[in-house]
């Protein structure tokens, strides 16, 4: 049967205390919303729903790029009311999963079982947990076979309901048919007057329809987040989770409790990773990787053998097999490092391509530049790229020595071989093989003395 989800997120989420809406919050750098988006797209959803309220313009931007359905829930009414909402858009025939913008982490795995459970929809499914603690969730009441017969709120609850240690998720997969035929029934005459989602429960089972529960893997797959401090926990589950993978496909991890990964990242054998490092977007590591302390790296490429040393930055960047960085090496956008480049500390690029073996091991900025092979870069080097207007290109040919603290005007070309002198400024094209020396020459005067304190 094709699948529908809607995805509940008109909650206010006013204990995030903060203008951005709560399903706008970040997890591993993503939206809560955006890990629900995609956990149904992973289930290949014919259509998927979100039934938004509060800061809903700024969701429906956020998500404008992705292939969703809205629908407004202006008053919140409670969860039977915003799937109410979604009703309109949902066809007669289909399944209905119904997941929530602030529970990011339920697995693919578990929906998929609750999904197959309801099968060819037969039944109704739900996914349960069984909670030392169940103070203020739904608790699922069952019949003397064992059989789920409704749902009753924690506020609606007697002594004895209150005791029953399984709850409701809130995660329904139900038969599309039911649903156009039961929400219309849904009644608010409750301790909270809202409409509950809850009660089509007791409708399934009045008429006779089958309730199948399932349960998850790990209970923080259905931990919904309200506030700071439980965005914070479930952000480590969800860290130790990748750090765990990471670690069984063979990574070595020093600390996983200081690694985060904010994206995506692939690795080849034994990488080796120090605490405190930060991975972006996505981020391609080659076989025998070393990272030390404090780095950062966003949606680069980095090959075989390289060593990225402690407190590096690195972004939207290639680095050839077998090249060191770092310490404190600063690779930007556009910068494209050959087979063992060494880019030292305190070392900026920015669109610079630099040849194999190349060096710039002390203090330099190389921007907008193309570095041939075996150059070395002398500590202090800068291009001057920028005409406070314009950016200009620097060439620097193979095996060509620029000295320390050179300033390289760009546009200017340094050929093949070339060698400039230390504290050079080079504005003209420096022929291959030549030496050129750019700056005052020295005057030492002969019996001059200090002067003396009056
Ligand atoms: C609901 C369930 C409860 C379950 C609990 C799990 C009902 C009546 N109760 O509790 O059995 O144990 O979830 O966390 O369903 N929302 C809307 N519009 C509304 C109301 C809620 O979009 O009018 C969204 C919220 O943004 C949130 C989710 O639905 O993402 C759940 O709402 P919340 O108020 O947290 O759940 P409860 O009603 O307390
Ligand atoms: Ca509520």
């Amino acid at each position: 049967m094709s699948l529908n989800v809607v995805i509940l997120a008109a909650g206010k989420g006013t204990r995030m205390k903060s203008v951005l809406p709560k399903v706008m919050q970040p997890l591993a750098g993503q939206p809560l919303l955006r890990h629900v988006v995609k956990t149904a797209q992973r289930l290949r959803a014919a259509s998927t729903l979100v039934v938004y309220g509060h800061g809903g313009d700024d969701v429906r931007r956020a998500f404008a790029a992705d292939e969703l359905l809205w629908a407004e829930q202006a008053e919140q009414k409670g969860t039977g009311h915003a799937v109410q909402m979604a009703l309109p858009q949902l066809p007669v025939e289909g399944l209905t999963l119904i997941l929530y913008g602030d529970v990011p982490l339920t697995q693919v795995g578990t929906l998929q079982q609750l999904i197959d459970a309801v099968g060819d929809g037969n039944c109704m499914g739900l996914i349960t947990l069984e909670m030392d603690n169940p103070t203020g969730y739904g608790r699922i009441v069952r019949n003397a076979h064992g059989e789920v017969i409704r749902i009753v709120e924690q506020k609606d609850a007697t002594a004895d309901e209150l005791a029953l240690r399984e709850i409701n998720t809130g995660i329904f997969c139900v038969p599309n048919t039911w649903l156009h035929r039961w929400l219309p029934q849904l009644q608010n005459n409750n301790a909270q007057g809202e409409y509950y989602l809850t009660d089509i429960i007791a409708m399934a089972a009045a008429d006779g329809v089958a309730i199948a529960t399932v349960q998850p893997a790990f209970s923080w797959e259905v931990d919904g987040i309200n506030d700071k401090l439980q965005l914070a926990a479930l952000e480590r589950v969800h860290q130790r989770v990748q750090a765990e993978a990471l670690m069984r496909a063979g990574v070595t991890v020093i600390d996983p409790a200081r690694l985060d990964i904010r994206g995506h990242v692939t690795h080849g054998m034994d990488v080796h990773i120090e605490p405190n490092v930060i991975f972006e977007g996505r981020v391609q590591l080659g076989s025998n990787v070393r990272i030390g302390a404090n780095c950062q790296l966003k949606d680069c490429s980095i090959g075989d053998n390289v060593i990225i040393k402690p407190n590096s930055l690195i972004d939207e960047a290639t680095v050839g097999a077998g090249a060191e960085i770092g310490p404190f090496a600063r690779l930007r956008p556009g910068t494209v490092l050959g087979e063992n480049v060494h880019v030292g500390n305190f070392v900026e690029t920015k669109k610079a391509v630099i040849g194999e073996g190349s060096k710039a091991n002390h203090l330099a900025y190389l921007g907008d530049a193309n570095i041939g092979s075996g150059v070395n870069i002398g500590a202090g080097t800068i291009t001057c790229n920028y005409d406070g207007v314009n950016k200009h290109q620097t060439s620097i040919g193979d095996d060509a020595f620029i000295g320390t603290n050179n300033s390289l005007v760009a546009p200017v070309t340094i050929g093949k071989g070339a060698t400039t002198g230390a504290g050079s400024t080079i504005s003209k094209n420096v022929p291959d093989d030549m030496l050129a020396v750019a700056r005052a020459k020295q005057v030492t005067i002969d019996g001059w003395s200090r002067p003396e304190k009056k």
